[in-house]
This record gives structure tokens, C-alpha cells and sequence, in this order.
């Protein structure tokens, strides 16, 4: 079958296999990430902060995964240290071939580059350039990108290509910044607290484009909020506290973000 391009990636029919297939998924393949014993100490003497503790983990290709936790509980410095834009003190965190935890900046920046995209609380657009012309930023300097048109198509701002962020809501520029985010066709997308300036029913339609990448790219997300709503769109919730994984449960199907209430 040929796969059109937007589609991307090889993994994606692996990963339609859902619920009881699920582990045996698991079980049977490679994590895109393993970390074990991974700790962050920032500071040192009175002013040490054990960010994190000891984590666990083990994240899968094409998992959509909702991190919660109390504020402090490391979940942040988590996904900095995953995403590569900071390094653990101790322990294995490997992506893929990859370690992370030995790997020097010009490497980090490589993998961000190339694996990585973020998205964060507040947008970061570019003031003076459009929507499209924001995305384009990105997509001129990665391999295999999309065209800036299509990455905004895929969170429903076809129409929105030549507005400037001013001109843009609060939902619509985060979808802008989703847009930059994974048009370069990321394997990883790690969002922390992404609806977190925006209202409920703005927030949903934010969800629903980070669900469709998702979906569809099969790009394996991490989605770190505190609402414990969002937990039913999850294939697996994992819960940090104290800079330690507190527990991590598979759902049995995700809910749509539509069908979310709070
Ligand atoms: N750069 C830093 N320097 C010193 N301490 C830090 C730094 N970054 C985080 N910390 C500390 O590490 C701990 C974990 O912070 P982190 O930001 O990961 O928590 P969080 O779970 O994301 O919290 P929130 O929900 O409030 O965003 C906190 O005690 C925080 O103060
Ligand atoms: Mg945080």
C-alpha cells in the first residue's frame, strides 16, 4: 500500500493495534525511549533540588501519553531531559540508539533538530511573520518536511495561512506553533501544559489537533497538563510525584478530546 506523504512514518500500522494487542505490542518491540534510574539534581548544598529521582520508564512508538502530577513533581525537567534540552545528572536514558545522557550538545542539537518537536504554554510565534510564514521557519531548515501548508492544514488553519499571530486567537496561534512543530515530521512530540493559557472549549479544539498528529503521523506524544480530564484521551496516564513515576496505567480505548468535560 502506498502510504501518501502526509501520513509519514513505516510504524503507523503497527500502531492502529490497540487494547488487548497493545502490550503484546509492547512486549514485543523496542521502546523509542528506555530510562532507567534517571535523576536530576539542580543546585548543590543548601540550594540542591532533586528534580528527579529514580525514573522508570519505558515510552513506545505512536503512544499518546498524558503526564500528571502535583506542580514541582518534576514532570517539566522530565520532558526538558527527554526532549534533549537539558541532560540528567545519573542514570540510562537512551532514545533509540541513542544515549542521551552521554551525548555532547552538537549531537543534542542534531536530535532536537531532526526528532523532536515542542510545544509549550505559550506559543513563542514570531510577531512580524504569518502563520505560514512561522512554520516555514522550520520547515526550510529540516530534512523530509511538509510543506508549511499541509502541517496547517492538519490543525485546521488552511484558511488562516497569511494572518499574522496578532490577528490570530490564543487556540488558533497554538495551533500555529503545533503546526511548527511537527511539520518537519518529528518522531517525538512532547507538549507541556499546552492548553494551559487557553479556555475549555479552545483548549479542545487544541487537542484535537495534537490527537490527529498523533493519529495520524503516528508521532509518539507526551502531553504533560494538570488537568486529570485529559487523561481519558491518553493510551496510557502516567502519574509522577516527588521526581518519581508514581504509577502508569493503560486505558483500554482513548476518549475523543470532544467528549472531554470539565
Ligand atoms: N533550572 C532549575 N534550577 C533549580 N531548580 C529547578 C530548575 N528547574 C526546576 N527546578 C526545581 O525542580 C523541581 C521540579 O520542577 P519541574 O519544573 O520539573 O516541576 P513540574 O512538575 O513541571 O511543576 P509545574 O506543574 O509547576 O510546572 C521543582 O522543585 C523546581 O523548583
Ligand atoms: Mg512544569
Amino acid at each position: 500500500m502506498r502510504i501518501p506523504k502526509i501520513l509519514g512514518r513505516s510504524g503507523n500500522d503497527r500502531r492502529l493495534a490497540r487494547g488487548a494487542e497493545e502490550s503484546a505490542l509492547h512486549a514485543g518491540g523496542d521502546p523509542v525511549f528506555r530510562i532507567r534510574g534517571l535523576t536530576k539534581t539542580y543546585g548543590s548544598g543548601l540550594t540542591e533540588v532533586r528534580a528527579l529521582a529514580g525514573v522508570d520508564l519505558d515510552l513506545y512508538e505512536g503512544e499518546l501519553i498524558v503526564l500528571l502530577g502535583p506542580s514541582g513533581s518534576g514532570k517539566t525537567t522530565f520532558l526538558n531531559n527527554i526532549g534533549g534540552l537539558d541532560v540528567p545528572t545519573s542514570g540510562e536514558l537512551r532514545y533509540r540508539q541513542l544515549d542521551l545522557a552521554a551525548a555532547g550538545e552538537d549531537r543534542l542539537t542534531q536530535y532536537r533538530r531532526i526528532s523532536v518537536g515542542f510545544v509549550f504554554q505559550f506559543y513563542n510565534l514570531i510577531p512580524s511573520l504569518t502563520a505560514r510564514e512561522n512554520v516555514a521557519l522550520i520547515t526550510e531548515i529540516a530534512r523530509d518536511a511538509m510543506p508549511a501548508e499541509a502541517a496547517l492544514e492538519m490543525v485546521n488553519l488552511g484558511a488562516r495561512l497569511d494572518h499574522f499571530p496578532a490577528q490570530l486567537s490564543g487556540g488558533e496561534q497554538q495551533r500555529v506553533a503545533i503546526a511548527r512543530a511537527i511539520a518537519k515530521r518529528p518522531e517525538v512530540l512532547l507538549c507541556d501544559e499546552p492548553t494551559g493559557a487557553l479556555d475549555v472549549q479552545t483548549g479542545i479544539v487544541v487537542l484535537e489537533a495534537i490527537e490527529r498528529v498523533n493519529r495520524e503521523l503516528g508521532t509518539l506524544t507526551v502531553i504533560i497538563t494538570h488537568n486529570a480530564v485529559m487523561a481519558d484521551m491518553a493510551d496510557r496516564v502516567i502519574r509522577f510525584s516527588d521526581g518519581r513515576v508514581q504509577s502508569s496505567h493503560q486505558n483500554a480505548q482513548r476518549a475523543l478530546p470532544s467528549s472531554l468535560k470539565w
